[in-house]
């Protein structure tokens, strides 16, 4: 059977805000409850609040628990209040992300941790975490409650794994997969899924959002880890080659050693070995190292191939929305999914 057009993966990827049109009005009472639900006795607490949520960001977690509903016909405030919490997640998650990869710079500006302090961002995000757990237990639905407890501890896992590997040249692709499904498409598939589950959707319906989430989430944190080698700052807001700063061994090198000569290869292992010795020494890390790095990891196209294997996923994250009724919500999430691999941001 051919796609409706409307599914077609390599259609042309309309701009974040007419994919999200849709659910336009409800993004924006999300945006309230986002800051309103971090109210604390500190004063501090309140502040990072503020300063995280104020800063953008693209609200692609919210959308899809608010798409997921939509698409099996639920719209009200348990939806937004959901969406909220798939939202304080991620930026607890960011939090403390920045500090454990040490970086300075998020959504255009300051990390939080370069703003308030370290110690100060991991407690704040210690306490937004105590608020989506706090909202969910209000919610009620002991399924949603238990997707996010199980994400909650995946995504640490993924963390965890990704850490244990730093520098390591030789992780096989299906333990990156591990890495990004655990840390970024957990989150996604919970998010949709929770949608799905307001809306009493099926439960074939439900495994089928799910799995839209899941490749979705695999699709962007491949770009994400493309952007890292390909960006510019202004372009991601935050800092571009901080993966490879911190060691973290991600497909487009992987790639790129896979596909260059065996004399290429031990270069480039030797300019990795450098500057693990520089993080292991606790020193910044040089920036002709990284910047040959880079340069090769380009050259020998993983970033074209890492691109590649995201189109893929946007391709299975498509199919997907072949079981369910066309309309607006549907239409939503395929643009969403072509917006995923066309991102620069
Ligand atoms: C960044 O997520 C972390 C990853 C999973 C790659 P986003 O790219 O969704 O960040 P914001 O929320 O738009 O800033
Ligand atoms: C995503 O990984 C972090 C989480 C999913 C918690 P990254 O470390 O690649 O995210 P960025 O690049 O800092 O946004
Ligand atoms: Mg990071
Ligand atoms: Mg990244």
């Amino acid at each position: 059977m051919r796609a409706p057009p409307d599914l077609t993966p390599c259609g042309p990827a309309a701009d974040l805000d007419s994919v999200l049109e849709f659910v336009h009005e409800d993004l924006r009472a999300v945006e309230s409850a986002l800051v309103e639900g971090a109210d604390s006795i500190t004063t501090l607490i309140p502040q990072i609040a503020e300063y995280t949520f104020g800063g953008g960001g693209k609200r692609v977690r919210p959308a899809l628990v608010l798409l997921g509903a939509r698409l099996f016909g639920y719209a009200g405030p348990r939806a937004i209040r959901i969406a909220a919490c798939a939202e304080w997640l991620h930026s607890a998650s960011l939090l403390h992300d920045d500090v454990v990869d040490q970086a300075s710079v998020r959504r255009g500006r300051p990390s939080a941790n370069a703003r308030f302090g370290a110690r100060e961002a991991v407690l704040a995000g210690d306490f937004i975490y105590s608020v989506l757990c706090r909202a969910l237990v209000e919610d009620g639905n002991r399924e949603i409650l238990s997707r996010f407890a199980q994400t909650i501890g995946e995504m640490a896992e993924g963390e965890v794994l990704q850490l244990g590997r730093s520098f390591e040249l030789d992780i096989d692709e299906d333990t990156y997969l591990q890495v990004i499904g655990s840390k970024t498409s957990s989150l996604l598939a919970t998010a949709i899924e929770s949608g799905a589950i307001l809306a009493e959707a099926k439960p074939d319906e439900r495994r089928a959002a799910r799995e839209y989430g899941w490749q979705l989430g695999l699709a962007f944190q491949l770009v994400d880890d493309a952007l890292d080698y390909s960006g510019t700052r202004e372009e991601l807001g935050k800092a571009p080659l901080t993966d490879l700063a911190e060691g973290k061994v991600t497909l487009p090198l992987l790639l790129a050693l896979r596909r260059a000569s065996h004399a290429a290869r031990a270069e480039l292992a030797a300019r990795l070995e450098e500057l693990a010795a520089e993080a292991g020494a606790g020193r910044e890390p040089s920036p002709r190292s990284m910047a040959q790095v880079a340069e090769r990891v380009r050259r020998y196209g993983g970033v074209e191939a890492t691109l590649e294997r995201a189109r893929a996923r946007v391709d299975e994250a498509i199919a997907q929305l072949e079981a369910f009724e066309d309309g607006p919500a549907r239409r939503a999430l395929a643009g969403l999914a072509r917006f995923v691999v066309a991102r620069r941001r």
